[in-house]
């Protein structure tokens, strides 16, 4: 039997989440949407692309939550995008409205499940899954680090005309306008990317991943990037369903790691079949420390405004 993956919210990022995920084959596909048609239209559409793209996942689109029964994964990317001008922190109260209610219905239905959390402000919006859910920690999380240094990989891997399979990088913290992308564990073949760029060079890349998610919003002006989220979202999954065990940036509880208590924020954990394994502590620089401090603070303040 295939594993069961629920995505909620068949817009754009959810539909990618359920086209990669059938593509890979990693799981059959419920697919829900308050939106009626949609996640059925959607999804038969899905189903019609397995011929051609060599698939047997099963894909069923919904209005309810009932097909959604003892799903392995849930992903929640139900919520308000962002307009061009908005951050992420201005869909707080409206975003937080959509995560309960959604929260509330799959976990019930699926209590051994592990969420994996989409829609911003995303850490807050992690922090307030887990509450409302009642699950162990370890079993909910966010999507945002791999994105975030996904855009990283391909602005240094454009910048230097190299493989993005050569690069790798780490961005720390919030998924938020205080990010913090990490140069020195940013490599190209193994080599650290301060060795092959001068300083102002990463200064404008590590800001233009900051504003990674801006600039797409100003681009698409009616939404906000998907094709990335979605990809990321199924790397997360993909570790966990196959327990891989790897090493990946997500939203996770800290619980005094990093010097942060109580509080979801980006940092690299291990991914494996029980969800957050471990919370990898790397040494930060006195600098970096700061940065990534300012950031947890930024999130423990929006947290603080959902009164949890
Ligand atoms: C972004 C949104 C999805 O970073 O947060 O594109």
């Amino acid at each position: 039997m295939r594993p069961k993956v629920t995505v909620v919210g068949a817009g754009n990022v959810g539909a990618s989440v359920a086209q990669y995920t059938v593509e890979k084959e990693l799981a059959d596909v419920v697919l829900v949407d308050v939106i009626e048609g949609v996640p059925q239209g959607k999804g038969l559409d899905l189903l019609q692309a397995g011929p051609i793209h060599h698939y047997d996942s099963r894909l069923t689109g919904s209005n309810s939550y009932d097909e959604t029964g003892n799903s392995d994964i849930v992903v929640v990317t139900a919520g308000f995008p962002r307009k061009p001008g908005m951050t992420r922190d201005d869909l707080l109260f409206k975003n937080a409205e959509v995560v309960q209610v959604v929260t509330q219905e799959v976990a019930r239905r699926s209590p051994n499940a592990i969420l994996i959390m989409v829609t911003n402000p995303l850490d807050a919006m992690v922090q307030l899954a887990w509450k409302v859910s009642g699950f162990p920690p370890h079993r909910v999380m966010g999507m945002a680090g791999i994105l975030d240094s996904a855009r990283f990989r391909t602005f240094i891997a454009m910048e230097l005309g190299v493989s993005v399979e050569n690069v790798t990088a780490f961005v720390l913290g919030g998924h938020g306008d205080t990010m913090v992308p990490l140069p020195r564990y940013s490599t190209v073949a193994g080599i650290p990317i301060t060795e092959l760029l001068p300083r102002d060079k990463i200064d404008a890349l590590v800001k233009r991943t900051a504003n990674g998610g801006a600039e797409i919003v100003a681009l698409l002006k009616t939404g906000s990037a998907f094709y990335a989220p979605a990809a990321a979202v199924v790397e997360m999954m993909e570790a966990i369903l196959k327990d891989k065990k790897k090493i990946l940036p997500c939203a996770a509880y800290l619980d005094g790691q990093y010097g942060v208590k109580g509080l979801y924020v980006g940092v690299p954990v291990k991914l494996g079949r029980m969800g957050v394994e471990q919370v990898i502590e790397i040494k930060l620089t006195p600098e970096e420390d700061v940065a990534f401090k300012k950031s947890a603070a930024a999130v423990r303040e929006l947290v603080e405004k959902l009164k949890l």
